[in-house]
């Protein structure tokens, strides 16, 4: 099998994750008291919130208190537990994260349903304001309402961290039963524009119209992203999935502006392949793929396509990464079907949080939750019911803690 654990693509050329780092005296310079009021261990699904003097505040789901440990450069994170499965999953993955004492500092902000409800605001200005300044943030799922209410607060937030690669590793992992045990390809997707724009509008009562925007310039650096880090992780091509025979000026443009880019790497192949056709080849022969370069919709739906060939949503991670932020994230969704019932499998957030941990350079903790986490998914008593296995959303981080030992 090709995959040797996570082997990290992600680049961090243009970021500055370090600059917020700071030696920690005695005391965090910026004490998080509200931090201590939850548990971490018992999965948290319900909003607390509560009302203070007429306004609404939100207490925090997720137990982030990480007394500083003396000598560690301490990072702020930004963590976003989302909606449905999102304070489940992602309270294991900060218990996780705690035991391997990674370098973070938790500040926990809402987004999302929750926020809407309980501030009044799906993207509070406190979230922004924490992302902006520490740049760095790891954030669960956020529910959307399908046809109608409210923009999705994902596309909000990379359109307004302007985080234009989400560079989405696929990879099958062993002892998770799959279509496909040997695939090992990276999908970078364009993050911020297509049909993702959200320009959409009535033209009439029975007739309405989407915007898809394709510009050069996001053409341009999504391409040279996706040829960077096939450069840099050993790949030696790029596919660019696209529709240019249909949609010939805005597909056009991309795959043109993509191609120009990659005559500047010489050394890795480049192929152009139909989107319809490449669903196709995906499912037939996956392991002719290793960096796929696309558009916003595309590369969506190719997500969700490959998480498929290698055991489903709960195993594939996710990066949002800009040139001043980078928010790490799992590519499901908040299922609220299975929400508050101890089911959700945490894996493609751990994972997630592995690509943080590469991405801020703390590759031997990153190493460490791979392997226990690899060591897990494999015995059936531990991994999740998602997988085949009798394991909880806590029994199985139980398992990952105690192979990290
Ligand atoms: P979904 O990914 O939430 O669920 C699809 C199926 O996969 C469900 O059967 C669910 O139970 C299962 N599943 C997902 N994650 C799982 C996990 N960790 N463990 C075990 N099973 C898991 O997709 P769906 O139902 O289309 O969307 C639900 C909501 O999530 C929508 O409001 C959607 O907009 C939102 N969403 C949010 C995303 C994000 O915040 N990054 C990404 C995708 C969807």
């Amino acid at each position: 099998m090709a995959w040797p654990g996570l082997c990290f693509c992600i680049i961090t050329r243009h970021i500055e994750p370090l600059r917020n780092r700071e030696t920690l005296s005695a005391h965090s310079p910026h004490p998080t008291p509200h931090l201590q009021l939850a548990e971490a261990k018992a999965p948290k699904t319900n909003c607390r919130a509560r009302r203070y003097n007429g306004r609404l505040s939100h207490s925090p789901l997720i137990n982030l208190e990480s007394p500083p440990k003396k000598g560690l450069l301490m990072m702020k994170l930004t963590v976003i537990p989302g909606d449905g499965i999102g304070p489940e999953i992602m309270a294991q993955v900060i218990r996780v994260l705690k035991h391997v004492n990674a370098p973070f500092e938790y500040e926990e902000h809402v987004a999302g349903e929750i926020a809407l409800q309980n501030l009044g605001d799906l993207l509070p200005h406190s979230t922004i304001e924490s992302i902006n300044k520490n740049k760095l943030a790891i954030k669960g799922p956020t529910t959307t309402p399908v046809g109608g209410g409210h923009k999705s607060i994902n596309v909000t937030m990379r359109q307004k961290f302007d985080l234009y690669a989400n560079v989405r590793p696929v990879r099958s992992l062993p002892g998770v039963k799959c279509i496909w045990p040997d695939i090992n390809l990276t999908i970078v997707r364009e993050n911020t524009e297509d049909l993702y724009a959200g320009i959409e509008r009535m033209v009439d009562e029975g007739t309405a119209e989407s915007i898809k925007r394709i510009s050069r310039k996001g053409s341009e650096r999504i391409a040279r992203y996706a040829y960077d880090l096939a450069q840099k992780t050993g790949r030696s091509q790029v596919a660019i999935v696209h529709k240019a025979n249909i949609m010939k000026m805005t597909d056009g443009l991309f795959l043109k502006t993509a191609q120009e880019i990659g005559w500047q790497y010489p050394n890795i192949t480049t192929k152009d392949v139909i989107v319809d056709n490449a669903c196709m080849q995906l499912v037939m022969k996956p392991q002719q793929f290793d960096v796929i370069v696309t558009e916003n919709l595309y590369g969506d739906i190719l997500s969700d396509l490959c998480a498929g060939l290698i055991g489903g949503l709960g195993v594939v991670p996710g990066a949002n990464i800009g040139d001043k932020a980078a928010i790490f994230e799992a590519v499901h969704g908040s299922a609220p079907d299975i929400a508050g019932q101890n089911k959700a499998n945490p894996t493609a957030l751990l994972q997630s949080a592995v690509m943080m941990l590469q991405h801020v350079s703390e590759t031997a903790k990153a190493d460490a939750i791979m392997k226990a986490l690899i060591e897990a998914l494999a015995d059936v008593n531990a991994r999740t019911g998602d997988l085949g296995g009798k394991g909880t959303t806590v029994s199985f981080t139980d398992a990952i803690i105690q192979k990290l030992g």
